[in-house]
């Protein structure tokens, strides 16, 4: 298990839809959250409720995220919202690279310069990798791995030590097919050493791995123990504040 403090992030997506249903949200997780040192907790709601969420959530245990950030910091970019705004709104963390904003076009190249708008204005990127399918000959590690490769080419020790990978198999994710433990596993020992060659051993182990991908009370802690990550990145059940309030549970006693 990691010696880590657990990182769990709620990515709330295009989810909910009225403002009420975000702060009721919000606030029992933050309620129940409210004495929490053994976690970091973040939400990242959809960018129309991060002022929202900004307010209520104020300078509590529950931290803000985002889900996307544009390439620049200013200018011609219609609908999109950049790393300077996020940051003045309160945002501490940003999903980047998400499959879901892979599949409506980000490349490594954009994933590259949205790390790097977001580390230059002081926010910590969460970087999605993972595989659309696994086959049976294992080539879904290369593929990771040349993922992990252009996230590594653009940064040097200090700022990889600020990001945090989230491993989330595609075929996972929204489709209550989880990973199994043992899967998580090795996943985590192969991210790590992919880091250790591109860096070096201290530095991998200042990286926080998280899984995503199909996770529940149900699952949650097996999956902490014996995942080897530092935490989880959750969809779908992070729109019910009891079931997630329960996975931080499991997580920080697991
Ligand atoms: P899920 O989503 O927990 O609903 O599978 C995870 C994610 O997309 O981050």
């Amino acid at each position: 298990m990691s010696t880590k403090k657990p990182l769990i992030v709620g990515n709330w997506k295009l989810n909910p839809t009225t403002q009420k249903e975000a702060s009721d949200l919000a606030a029992t997780i933050a309620k129940k959250q409210k004495k929490q040192l053994s976690a970091t907790i973040v939400v990242a709601p959809s960018c129309i409720h991060v002022p929202l969420l900004g307010k209520s959530l104020g300078k509590g245990p529950v931290m803000l995220g985002a889900q996307d950030v544009s390439t620049e910091p200013l200018g011609p970019f219609t609908g999109d919202v950049s790393a300077p705004q996020l940051r003045d709104l309160g945002v501490e963390y940003v999903i980047i690279g998400h499959s879901e904003r892979r599949a409506m076009g980000d490349t490594d190249e954009i994933i590259q310069k949205k790390v790097l708008q977001t580390l230059k204005y002081k926010m910590t990127p969460i970087v999605c990798v993972g595989e659309r399918t696994r086959d049976i000959q294992g080539g879904f590690y290369s593929f990771v791995e040349a993922q992990i490769h252009a996230l590594a080419a653009v940064l040097d020790k200090t700022m990889i030590k600020k990001v945090v990978i989230a491993y989330e198999p595609i075929w996972a994710i929204g489709t209550g097919k989880t990973a199994t433990k043992e899967d998580v596993k090795e996943m985590q020992l192969f991210i790590f050493s992919t880091l250790v060659k591109l860096f070096d051993r201290a530095t991998a182990a200042k990286v926080t791995l998280l899984y995503g991908g199909s996770v529940k009370a149900a699952n949650a802690l097996e999956l902490h123990k014996d995942g080897g990550m530092d935490g989880f990145l959750i969809g779908g059940a992070s729109l019910k504040a009891e079931e997630f309030n329960t996975i931080i549970d499991l997580a920080t006693k697991a």
